[in-house]
């Protein structure tokens, strides 16, 4: 039986979609692709965030070069954030710690690459460096529930 060339061609194409889809899955699972979620985040208990880094929210230095803040987002807040700003140093190694104790969130600080999504029961991490003095708002970029579209904040970096 012969087969129709236009039939040989969009088989062809068919099959290369199917490879990249397939290629696609595996370099996502694999680890290789943009995260959603910090890949180096660990699991822990949204009933029990006192019992961690989440018991006293905000920031603090690990050492001379690097800070790190803890940061809860909650219905309809992040703490800190929202009530009052994050600070955090310029010129240095930040890293966030995000988490929720209710429901999926998003942290998103406009206009740079920081942009996670905050799952209960995970703590997403996020680094970076900000290289000079501004000041940044803070959104919730997934639906959470009533409050979602006023869930916001501000991150401060200072000199
Ligand atoms: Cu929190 Cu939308």
């Amino acid at each position: 039986m012969e087969i129709h060339r236009l039939e040989k061609i969009w088989l062809a194409v068919s099959l290369v979609f199917i490879v990249a889809l397939v290629a696609s899955i595996v370099y996502g699972v694999a680890g290789m692709g943009v995260g959603t979620v910090g890949d180096t985040g660990q699991q822990l208990d949204p009933n029990g965030l006192d019992q961690t880094r989440f018991a006293d929210p905000g920031g603090h230095w690990v050492d001379d070069d690097h800070y790190v803040v803890n940061v809860v987002a909650r219905q309809f807040l992040f703490q800190p954030g929202t009530q009052e700003p994050i600070m955090v140093p310029a010129n240095t190694t930040v890293t966030f710690y995000v988490t929720s104790p209710d429901v999926v969130h998003g942290f998103d600080v406009v206009g740079t690459h920081l942009n996670a999504m905050v799952i209960p029961g995970q703590e997403t991490k996020l680094t970076t460096e900000f290289d000079e003095p501004k000041s940044y708002g803070i959104v919730c970029h997934e639906y959470c529930g009533a409050g979602h579209q006023s869930m916001a904040g501000q991150l401060i970096v200072v000199p």
